[in-house]
């Protein structure tokens, strides 16, 4: 059951559907297979059940689906879950779609890999329930499973942010991108300005931005083990230079047999007895 929570701007349906063109356009559902083999290169899940975690129109869920997995596409927003929809249907894929808060999803131990794809973490005023998401991905995944965190990070950030960028889409709209870095370097706050036939409109959001030691330090609180870092699906270095940050971790595994400790009670040595 859905929490009762003060509204934010990701609870506005019109901001997904008026900027749906501009989020995805075909091209990027093209590029996804692609980037999925190195989705999969990097984390190496060890089994074939995954989450895709704010899947949107289900690019990533489709990919794992025709990469043999057994998938689950979670999200808040009803327009694109139904973009979701009526794409698995046309590749006909099989996959388990449900809308919900990204705060309130947990199936304990079900997934080998849940995947967080194209900054869609950070997005809550209250950090902490950043942290809380974590947590219920590390419940979520089985002993071993494995995560992967798609975002920008804070390094690249701070190399390139330009307060005003203009640019004019193929089918002639301008949209007018302004930023601005708030609260002592932890978050942007954005406001895109579509102009279409001479009609201007608005749209801001805002979102915590993490370096990549803050993201780690993030995810090893929440219980993760073997955190790394990559400057793009292709796992190069992070750093300033690199155009997205990925993290990878595993939960821990389950103790293994043999190796907990046990009440037998060693043989004296011979002062002791
Ligand atoms: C930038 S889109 C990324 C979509 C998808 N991961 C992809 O790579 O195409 C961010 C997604 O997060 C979803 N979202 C935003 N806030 C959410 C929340 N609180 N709980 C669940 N989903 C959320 C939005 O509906 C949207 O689909």
């Amino acid at each position: 059951m859905s929490k009762i929570r003060k509204k934010e701007w990701f609870d506005d349906d019109s901001f997904w559907e008026e900027l749906y063109p501009f989020m995805f356009p075909e091209q990027r559902f093209a590029d996804t297979p692609e980037q999925m083999e190195k989705v999969l290169a990097l984390a190496k899940p060890a089994g074939k059940a995954a989450l895709d975690l704010c899947c949107g129109p289900g690019r990533f869920s489709i990919a794992l689906a025709q990469a043999g997995f057994k998938v689950t596409g979670v999200d808040r927003t009803k327009y694109l879950l139904d973009k979701a929809r009526g794409k698995a249907r046309a590749s006909k894929t099989r996959i388990e779609w449900m809308q919900m808060d990204m705060r309130d999803f947990v199936r304990p131990d079900a997934f080998d890999l849940v995947l967080s794809m194209f900054t869609s973490f950070g997005y809550f005023d209250d950090k902490n329930e950043d942290l809380q998401v974590l947590r219920n991905i590390v419940a979520s995944l089985k002993p071993d499973g494995v995560c992967l965190i798609d975002v920008m990070g804070k390094e690249r950030l701070a190399k390139v942010l330009e307060p005003t960028t203009s640019d004019v889409l193929p089918n002639g709209t301008r949209l007018v991108q302004r930023h601005e870095i708030f609260d002592d370097w932890t978050r942007i706050r954005n406001e895109w300005i579509v102009i279409r036939k001479g009609e201007a409109k608005s749209f801001k959001f805002h979102h915590t931005i993490y370096s990549g030691q803050e993201l780690r330090d993030r995810m090893e609180l929440a219980g993760f083990v073997d955190v790394k870092l990559y400057g793009n699906l292709a796992g190069d270095e992070y750093g300033p230079n690199a155009p997205r940050l990925i993290a990878v971790a595993r939960k821990p595994g389950a103790p293994k047999a043999g190796k907990h400790r046990t009440n037998k009670r060693r043989p004296l040595g011979k002062n002791q007895e």
